[in-house]
């Protein structure tokens, strides 16, 4: 079985995401990848820890984790029999990564993006069967957040639960998803009360099967979260659904949302063309602003540092004017964008931000704009950039 080499969801991305606000002024979340085991080279040293048959109970089976391919592998035996006897179970619990195990913390964002294949054997149950579980760690409390293959009025099911509000945050039919490869996005806030938020996504290829998001739910129970993949099922179930089984996961990827703090370049320090560094109008950061040039093509240009990928540029200006002040934006020689708009604030001691994200080269990049309309430009106070790549 080989694993699908194309992941529908790319997980540097903001973009479809709940949580991937890129904030104008002054700081950007971006996610952050964290963790990228790959099944053949890392083994199972990719996770905190392995429950394979963990009460010993079919040693014939093992392993019953392990990789096979690029993918991890979950074998379950009807015979196999977890320490509470009347469920099985075969996990893995937790990341590890560069020697350490991931703390996913209370108040954090996290993202994880993998492809899945569940087998036609693996079946949706009148009991519980977990595909992957949000935990505590330690034994003894209720998970936050299962995935799992429920019959729901006879019918196969896949869903997901947020357990503390007893929330089914969202649910599709099993059977299209089975014998294939699916992508699973999953992102989670941990917060108290109602403090936490999900977001659930399954791609069948191009197709959105299912994307949910829910806020204001309580994803924390008292110390750090724990994410577990793997098979564990009750053997209650009264559908006959039970059999000997298995499931795969690959390019299992975690994220983690960041704020980066912005660099700032003030337009004083700035190259430009003309116009004239002034301090008449108060409100500016550093000791003045440009008092752009009041001419087409008058331009100021920053020299800006930067690593590789997206990056929001954020231009403050005034312009005590009633008309737009267009300038093109140049990055590296490149117009990327042709007339970003310089609105009027009401007057020139009121400064507001213009964002705009594009990508930036690894080290030095020349950030230009120059004005496109006779009026020039605005008085530009300052360039904030924030890199928002991975
Ligand atoms: C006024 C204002 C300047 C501004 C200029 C303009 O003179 O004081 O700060 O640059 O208008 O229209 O460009
Ligand atoms: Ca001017």
């Amino acid at each position: 079985m080989q694993r699908r080499t194309l992941i529908a969801v790319t997980g540097a991305a903001l973009a479809g995401s709940m949580f991937g606000r890129i904030t104008a002024a002054s700081a950007a979340t971006g996610w952050q990848q964290r963790w990228a085991p790959e099944a053949s080279v890392d083994g199972l040293g990719a996770f905190e820890g392995v429950e394979d048959d963990r009460a010993n109970s079919h040693p014939a089976g093992q392993p019953h984790i392990f990789v096979q391919d690029d993918n991890f592998r979950f074998n379950m035996h009807m015979v196999d029999r977890d320490s509470m006897t009347d469920r099985q179970r075969q996990e893995v619990k937790g990341m590890h990564a560069k020697g350490a195990d991931l703390v996913v913390a209370n108040g954090e964002t996290w993202r994880w993006t993998y492809a899945m294949y569940i087998p036609g054997s693996l079946k949706a149950t009148t009991t519980f069967t977990h595909i992957m579980q949000m935990k505590m760690p330690g034994d003894g409390s209720l998970p936050i957040v299962t995935t799992s293959l429920q019959r729901v009025d006879n019918m196969p099911k896949i869903q997901l639960h947020a357990f503390n509000n007893d929330v089914i945050v969202g649910r599709a039919d099993l059977a299209p998803l089975q014998n294939k490869w699916i992508d699973v996005e999953f992102e989670m806030t941990v917060g108290d009360g109602a403090k936490g938020a999900v977001r659930w996504a399954l791609h069948d290829g191009a197709t959105a099967v299912i994307d949910v998001s829910r806020s204001g739910l309580d994803t924390f129970l008292g110390d750090r979260v724990r994410p577990k993949w793997g098979i564990y099922r009750s053997l209650g179930d009264t559908s006959g659904s039970l059999q000997d089984t298995y499931m795969l996961l690959t390019r299992m990827r975690a994220y983690k949302a960041t704020t980066v703090a912005p660099v700032r370049y003030e337009a004083e320090s700035a190259a430009r063309s003309g116009g004239t560094v002034d301090s008449n109008h108060a409100g500016f950061t550093g000791t003045g602003f440009v008092n752009t040039e009041n001419a087409a093509g008058a331009w100021v240009q920053w020299t800006v540092n930067a690593p590789a990928g997206p990056a929001t540029l954020t231009f403050r200006h005034a312009n005590g004017t009633t008309a737009n002040r267009p300038m093109s934006l140049t990055v590296n020689g490149t117009v990327v964008a042709s007339a970003l708009a310089f609105d009027p604030t009401g007057d020139w001691t009121a400064w507001a931000d213009v964002p705009y994200t594009t990508n930036l080269n690894a080290g030095s990049n020349t950030v230009r704009l120059t004005a496109t309309t006779a009026n020039g430009g605005p008085n530009l106070d300052r360039l904030d950039v924030v890199a928002t790549a991975a």
